[in-house]
């Protein structure tokens, strides 16, 4: 079956495990003497490389039929890694990493790939460097990241002035290993999954929001607690799967098991302003994260938007897939304030306006604000897209194809398995 512009999006669909929450659940149930369980886990390429680099670090970790169990070590104990650290594509990876090494007594060097070489690490190193770490990067921004870590990290007020999880839960990982009071400010747009998974673990966390901000402070006068984790299905994975059913009238699709907290689904928001039929059928909570299942039954073509830039932080990672939605809705949409995009796995936002041009959409790029001139004609497609080997710029013009007369032309299609190993095969089984 080809996936086309007469394609349709049908079935019930179990989005892959949270690459988010992946990172997290095995970094924090590193940090707890006995035995923690980790279900649904992510496996992609990411997340891989965060489970090898807790083991480098002296984490046991087994993988059984059903879960992986993890054999933590208390905060402060981890081991000198005899091998230098690859994280590969992932600047969650080692960015939070690079946090947990800085407050143990131990060097380590921190390495990616080419496109992980080229992101900016001072955001983060910035804060570390003050609790006592020494931190050396390639050209003052860029890794290889050398750390020397501190056995004796200094309590302080950090204030983080871009919205950035990856900022505050390196700050975070550092603070399990300081004694005394951590405290952050940061912007209360950015996703909380450390902060939940901290508090279902038994820690001593305090947080408190206001319109704009978020007010964190932590002590580590309590041991974390072992736990049993089922990781809830990936909502910027499913994006892709939902912004599809929304782009064509007579999709229905069912999600289940997704990850629902209000930081990550600022996507699905937009896409009902924009008219999309998604309605949430059951929620739950389960270790501090709201869970849910959606139903998606699209009967009208969408129409254009406006996004702010406040609103975001909570879509980052959903722009890409977005600007393929907006590029069939009626009317001219505009995404204000993406200036993050242009340092996410490639520059997205250059990316994104290069690929609309090539399958023939119009748009502009002005001050970091994207126009997009969107109508729900078939576009001319055929073009050959340029994906730095970017999975989410990747995945957002295949899914493109659904818009096209003609598919487009993506060459080497392996860096999918950065964050969804499995998108060809469910893009196989959920359309029509
Ligand atoms: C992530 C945070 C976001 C996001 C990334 C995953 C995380 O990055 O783009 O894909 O797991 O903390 P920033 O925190 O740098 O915005």
């Amino acid at each position: 079956m080809s996936f086309n512009c007469r394609s349709l999006i049908k079935g019930t669909y179990f989005p892959p495990g949270d690459k988010s929450i992946s990172h997290r659940i095995l970094i924090l149930a590193g940090q707890v003497i006995g035995k923690s369980k980790i279900s649904n886990l992510l496996q992609g390429d990411d997340v891989i490389n965060t489970l090898k680099a807790m083991k480098l670090l002296g984490v046991q970790i087994f993988k059984t039929d059903k879960h992986y169990e993890v054999f933590g070590i208390p905060p402060g104990g981890l081991i000198q890694p005899k091998k230098i650290i690859d994280f590969g594509n992932s600047g969650t990876g080692i960015r939070l990493i690079s946090g947990l090494i800085s407050s143990n007594n131990i060097e380590v060097k921190l390495i990616g790939d080419s496109s992980l070489s080229k992101r900016p690490m001072k955001r983060v190193t910035e804060h570390l460097s003050k609790i006592g770490a020494t931190i050396k990067l390639r050209s003052e921004s860029f890794p290889p990241i050398k750390i020397k870590g501190t056995g004796n990290a200094v309590p302080l007020t950090f204030e983080i002035l871009i919205p950035s999880a990856q900022i505050k839960s390196a700050i975070m990982l550092s603070a399990l290993n300081t004694n005394g009071t951590v405290k952050i400010k940061e912007f209360k747009t950015t996703r909380d999954h450390t902060e939940n998974m901290l508090k279902s673990m038994g820690y001593n966390i305090k947080v408190k929001e206001n319109s704009l901000h978020r007010f964190i402070e932590m002590k580590n006068n309590q041991d974390l607690k072992t736990i049993n984790y089922n990781v809830p299905g990936d909502p910027s994975s499913a994006a892709f799967f939902i912004s599809a059913a929304c782009l064509k009238p007579g999709s229905k699709l069912i999600v289940r098991n997704i990850l629902f907290n209000k930081t990550r689904v600022g996507f699905i928001k937009t896409l009902k302003k924009m008219g999309g039929n998604i309605k949430v059928i059951r929620k739950r909570k389960i270790h501090n994260e709201l869970i849910a299942d959606l139903k998606i039954e699209q009967k009208k073509n969408l129409n254009s938007t406006t996004l702010e830039s406040v609103d975001v932080p909570l879509q980052v990672d959903e722009i890409p897939i977005l600007s393929i939605a907006a590029s069939f809705a009626d009317g001219l949409s505009i995404f204000r304030g993406l200036k993050e995009l242009t340092v996410k796995e490639s520059n997205r936002l250059l990316l994104i306006h290069k690929n609309l041009k090539k399958i023939g959409v119009k748009s502009e790029i002005k001050n970091f604000d994207l126009y997009i001139y969107g109508n729900h004609n078939l576009k001319k497609g055929a073009g050959v897209i340029k994906h730095d080997d970017d999975h989410r710029i990747l995945m957002s013009f295949f899914i493109a194809n659904m818009i096209c007369k003609k598919n487009n032309i993506i060459k080497d299609k392996s860096c999918v398995k950065t964050s969804y190993p499995t998108f060809f095969k469910h893009i196989y089984q959920f359309s029509n």
